[in-house]
């Protein structure tokens, strides 16, 4: 949830390691810090806030940090203590000039604060990380890795960390247990980041970290050893999208952009996976025996927030063309209840950043009851993808908004694929198959002429920025399509949304229905269409405004709602994706007029690491 930034090498750090921090800032932004070395001492400076209060800060230094070449930086989403200055990373340990950043959590702070306290050791912060900070000064004898490798016996819990020493000049350690570390090699250089976005400016070529990994690294000397097991080499990969694909290109928020990128991130998710003539879908990441194939008994989907939304539509595709039984299931949720699993039983985790701990949880239970287990997963060398073995990536590029977007419409073209190729290996025909083939390949297209709305979409929300509170209603595939279009707008527009199934509103939510609360209301052509217009008349006799999603040209259903927003006529299950970007675009455009952070809104995080 954190950001980790460090550099070793001939250049001077500290504007590698501010650039590494903007790029990263989307994971967490309540204060950063930055330490580098300098002749004399390890120099902290670090500021609530926004990167932009630490630029300000070191500003005022007037240069006395440019020439340091090692260094480490952090940009934090509080978890132990407020977002305060004294919260911010880096940690210095104690009297031996170390100084350290962290992401994760240590569990069992408490304990050892107490232990460090009795030992003399003053602690300014309310953090788990300066703990550890003070617990590697404690074992410090001349070598940081040594110290590390000691103090990491003793930590229970999670960490992604990197630290500098005075006494060791150019050096840095960086380890890994269940937050991820990615190490970019440079000509002459090293810069480590929890996340690849901050390194590819640099350098393409990256080592991903495995859990329990310890490397220490001075300029392009890289020497990695494994707690308990010594030295151990791993895969050099190349970072295949380039520094651009984290740009904003002009838009006003990644947000936007990656809303507008859809088309082209869907064509990536569909290259090479559809065989037109076969009428079939070639998912080789899934790696499935034709034997088990037949066998299987049931697909498990878990997954969190707009991932676990999106496997929903997969619930429904996968019963709907393959009947093969299927559920979805909110990823803490499955992990916790002791869910019955059998070996013919796929587990399907769903997940943007590839690291979203319940989800990561989820994985692991599941390959421990001896399910067969896939993720289906954007960031390429995140742990979920590298856990479970048959990873079905999105390619989608990187997604810097917190808001997911662009992922949700690849991850229902994944699952939509997935139905059609279960659906092909049991019942469904060729002929069939070559039809579902090609409403799939339809699919970026309804996406392109929903964009093409975009003006009109600005000019709807203009009516909807100043309720209160928003229902929005849908049923079939379109449901999962009601939870993501309030969880959108929830999240970016600070306005109360909740997704109901439109046929549940009556059971107690329409109490709450007046001028103030409007509902939108997901009315494509289709089965249950004529259910879902009943409703709306049922709200706007409770003086609600409706807003329907309407298929193009369907002039009934426009006439039964007070606004509308066309999509193109098109199957329902292929309707879930325009849908869902028209209501992306709705949010944007109502959390744009509100004049909220988009990219960065309260209290949220891009890739949630803790439970
Ligand atoms: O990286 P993941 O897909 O596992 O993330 C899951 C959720 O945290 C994420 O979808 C979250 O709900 C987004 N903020 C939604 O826009």
């Amino acid at each position: 949830m954190c950001g980790i930034v460090a550099y070793t090498g001939s250049r001077p750090a500290l504007p590698v390691l501010l650039s590494g921090l903007k790029r990263l800032e989307y994971r967490g932004y309540d204060s950063s810090g930055i330490a580098v070395e300098t002749p004399d001492k390890i120099a902290v400076r670090k500021a609530k806030g926004k990167v932009s209060e630490l630029v300000n800060l070191l500003d005022s230094d007037e240069g006395a940090l440019d020439q340091s070449t090692c260094g480490i930086a952090h940009t934090r989403w509080a978890t132990h203590g407020p977002p305060t200055t004294e919260n911010a990373h880096p940690h210095a340990g104690g009297k031996n000039g170390i100084a350290l950043v962290h992401n994760g959590i240590i569990e069992n702070h408490r304990a050892l604060r107490q232990k460090l306290e009795g030992e003399g050791y003053i602690f300014l912060s309310e953090t788990d990380t300066e703990v550890l900070a003070h617990l590697v000064d404690s074992k410090y004898e001349g070598s940081l890795v040594d110290a590390i490798t000691s103090a990491l016996g003793e930590v229970e819990g999670t960490y992604g960390l990197a630290a500098v020493a005075h006494a060791e000049p150019g050096k840095l350690v960086v380890a890994r247990r269940g937050s991820p570390i990615v190490i970019g090699l440079g000509e002459n250089e090293t810069i480590v980041a929890s996340d690849a976005s901050a390194i590819i400016k640099y350098t393409r070529q990256a080592i991903y970290l495995d859990d329990n990994d310890i490397a220490c690294i001075c300029g392009s000397d890289l020497d990695i050893r494994s707690l308990g097991s010594g030295a151990v080499s791993r895969a050099t990969s190349e970072i295949d999208w380039s520094a651009d694909a984290a740009e904003k290109g002009g838009y006003e928020h990644y947000m936007l952009k990656e809303i507008f990128e859809q088309p082209e991130s869907i064509r990536n998710t569909l290259r090479g996976r559809m065989d037109a003539d076969r009428g079939n879908a070639i998912l080789s990441g899934l790696n499935l025996s034709p034997r088990e194939l037949a066998d299987l008994y049931r697909v498990l989907i878990v997954g969190c927030g707009t991932s676990m939304n999106a496997g929903l539509v997969g619930e429904y595709a996968i019963e709907d063309f393959a009947g093969v039984l299927a559920e979805v299931e909110q990823a803490a949720e499955f992990r916790y209840r002791n869910p019955i699993i059998k070996s013919s039983d796929l587990v399907v985790a769903i997940s943007q950043s590839g690291e979203t701990a319940d989800t990561l949880a989820a994985v692991r239970e599941a390959i421990d009851k001896g399910a067969l287990v896939s993720g289906l997963v954007n960031t390429v060398g995140s742990t979920i993808a590298r856990e479970t073995g048959r990873g079905i990536y999105l390619h989608a590029g990187p997604e810097i908004s917190v808001a997911s977007t662009k992922a949700f419409t690849s991850q229902v073209s994944v699952l939509l694929m997935m139905a059609l190729k279960f659906a092909r290996s049991r019942r469904m025909s060729r002929e069939e198959g070559r039809q579902m083939v090609r409403e799939i390949k339809a699919i970026p297209e309804l996406v392109e002429r929903t964009l093409a709305q975009n003006d009109h979409i600005a000019k709807v929300a203009e009516r909807y920025l100043d309720c209160t509170s928003a229902f929005f209603i849908g049923r079939g595939y379109l449901y999962p399509v009601a939870l993501e279009g309030a969880l959108k707008l929830k999240e970016i527009s600070y306005i109360h949304a909740e997704g109901y199934h439109a046929a549940e509103l009556k059971h107690g939510p329409i109490a709450l229905l007046e001028a103030s609360v409007p509902v939108i209301a997901l009315c494509n052509k289709g089965p249950g269409q004529d259910k879902t217009l009943g409703n709306v008349a049922e709200c706007q006799a409770r003086d609600s405004r409706v807003l329907g999603i309407v298929t193009e040209g369907d002039t009934e259903a426009m006439a039964a709602v007070d606004d509308y927003i066309e999509v193109p006529d098109c199957p329902l299950h292929t309707a879930v994706v325009p849908s869902t970007v028209a209501l992306q675009l709705l949010s944007y455009h109502i959390a744009r007029l509100r004049g909220c952070a988009i990219d960065q809104p309260r209290n949220l995080a891009k890739s949630v690491t803790v439970e």
